[in-house]
């Protein structure tokens, strides 16, 4: 167990990122409130995960995270967490087939609310007020009352990741994700998208593959494997009121865990030395993301790493690289060597999204698809240099027929955002740039396949 840690340890470390509240005592009240609620997930499920990632490490297996930039009251909708749901299941299924890898499927939802900001303060005109912070937070309406941080927040955001939590494992293991359902799974608006039909002829091909498989006389229905599928919850621990509140000790094992998901990560603002959020990570179980940017060095990275993960227990810690398309082939490299060299067990994602944001002439802010397709790509050529494994993806996508992301097959062009751009944050791939992104990694993971297999040879 980490030495000299405890729930509140981070609060004697230099937490950046964090609200100030103007009512200490109404917090107080709040967070004793949620630390006598029930935890959202439980140790075992946190250890299953980081079983699965450690696979991912050996390279065997591929993680796929994704979901919101920042969830919100406002989107709280079944259809919307079914949506986004399917899309991921989609995605899976087209990797699982083409690298004949397992996926571990974990989404950024159930509890993805609290936002970094490059900006204390946000300026409309003439009137400058606190940035929006999250849901979780404070109210993203431009109004002085709206913006103050607001402890009952984070009491809705609880129930609001319960509630999703519960539908998504309802959809996980009810059949829903039966892959005997895989072409209902397609949505009706990525049908104008020409990658829908090639999902279509894999879906075919499947359901042939289950067919064949029932005729040898095992039955589809009664594998679990088939019948249902695992899926997992993330969110970045930003706000640590919120993640010290949810933290329990775990009774078979008497380890420490943080309950509000299974997968906790520290975004890129916050991964210094003698960081509050690395103190508190540090000391629960939880399998941890780390993102790896451009002011990133091996040195600092080997360092943390000695941190968070002393005992270098596979699956613990998930390296998530966000250079950007024209830095992650120079930036990159030096890490994955440095970790190689150290013979640190780590899994490697590639987030393509925070690294590719750009503003449109018309203001809104967006990523070019082709701009995030050249960073996978980037992120793929470094690890076939390396011999090391592209063991994931983090991606900010929905479900929904959103423009907010330029470009793609269904070409969304600059003028073409406004027609539908809902994102509380950053922008998101929608559901069609999505399956498309899956195809394209699908077809890197099978290079990456093409040359173990000719090592072995
Ligand atoms: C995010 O993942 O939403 C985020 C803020 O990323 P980063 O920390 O990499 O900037
Ligand atoms: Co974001």
């Amino acid at each position: 167990m980490a030495s000299n840690w405890n729930a509140h340890s981070w609060r004697g470390f230099e937490a950046r990122h964090l609200p100030t509240y103007p009512n200490a005592e109404k917090l107080t009240e709040v967070e004793q409130t949620l630390a006598n609620f029930p935890p959202l997930v439980f140790a075992g499920e946190a250890r299953a995960l980081k079983a699965d990632l450690a696979q991912v490490a050996a390279g065997k297996g591929f993680l796929l995270q994704g979901g919101d930039c920042a969830e919100s009251f406002a989107e709280f909708h079944p259809n919307n967490i079914r949506d986004t749901f399917r899309v991921l299941l989609q995605m899976a299924v087209v990797l699982t087939f083409a690298s004949k890898q397992p996926v571990v499927k974990v989404g950024r939802m159930a509890g993805q609310f609290a936002k970094p900001r490059s900006s204390p303060v946000e300026k409309i005109g003439d009137v400058e007020l606190p940035s929006y912070l999250g849901d979780n937070i404070n109210g993203i309406d431009f109004t002085p009352e709206s913006r103050i941080p607001d402890p009952n927040r984070m009491l809705r955001a609880y129930s609001q990741a319960a509630a999703t939590l519960n539908l998504l494992r309802a959809f996980a293991n009810g059949g829903y994700a039966n892959l005997r359902q895989v072409h209902q799974w397609t949505l009706e608006h990525i049908g104008k998208s020409p990658w829908a039909a090639k999902f279509s002829e894999m879906a075919d091909k499947i359901g042939e593959s289950l067919d064949f498989m029932e005729a040898c006389g095992v039955d589809p229905s009664t594998v679990p494997q088939l019948k249902g599928t695992s899926f997992y919850t993330s969110h970045e621990a930003l706000l640590l009121q919120y993640e010290e509140a949810m933290t329990r000790q775990d009774s078979l094992t008497g380890e420490w865990y943080d309950t509000s998901a299974h997968m906790l990560w520290i975004g890129d603002r916050t991964r210094f030395e003698g960081s509050a959020h690395v103190e508190y990570l540090r000391g629960v179980n939880n399998p941890i993301g780390m993102k790896c940017g451009p002011s990133l060095t091996p040195d600092a990275l080997l360092a943390m790493l000695d941190t968070l993960n002393p005992g270098r227990e596979a699956g613990r810690i998930t390296l998530i690289s966000r250079f950007g398309h024209d830095k992650v082939e120079a930036g990159l490299a030096p890490l994955v060597r440095a970790v190689k060299r150290e013979g640190h067990p780590v899994v490697w994602s590639c987030d393509p999204m925070h690294g590719n944001v750009i503003k449109a002439d018309n203001g809104y802010k967006t990523r070019p698809f082709d701009r995030i397709l050249s960073e996978v790509k980037g992120f793929f050529a470094v690890h076939r240099a390396e011999g090391t494994h592209a063991g994931g993806i983090h991606i900010e996508m929905t479900g929904r027929d959103v423009t907010e992301c330029t470009g793609g097959a269904v070409a969304i062009t600059q003028e073409g955002l406004a027609d539908r751009y809902h994102t509380h944050c950053d922008p998101r791939l929608n559901a069609a740039q999505s399956i498309e992104l899956a195809f394209l990694l699908a077809e890197m993971l099978n290079l990456e396949r093409a040359d173990k297999r000719a090592e072995a040879a």
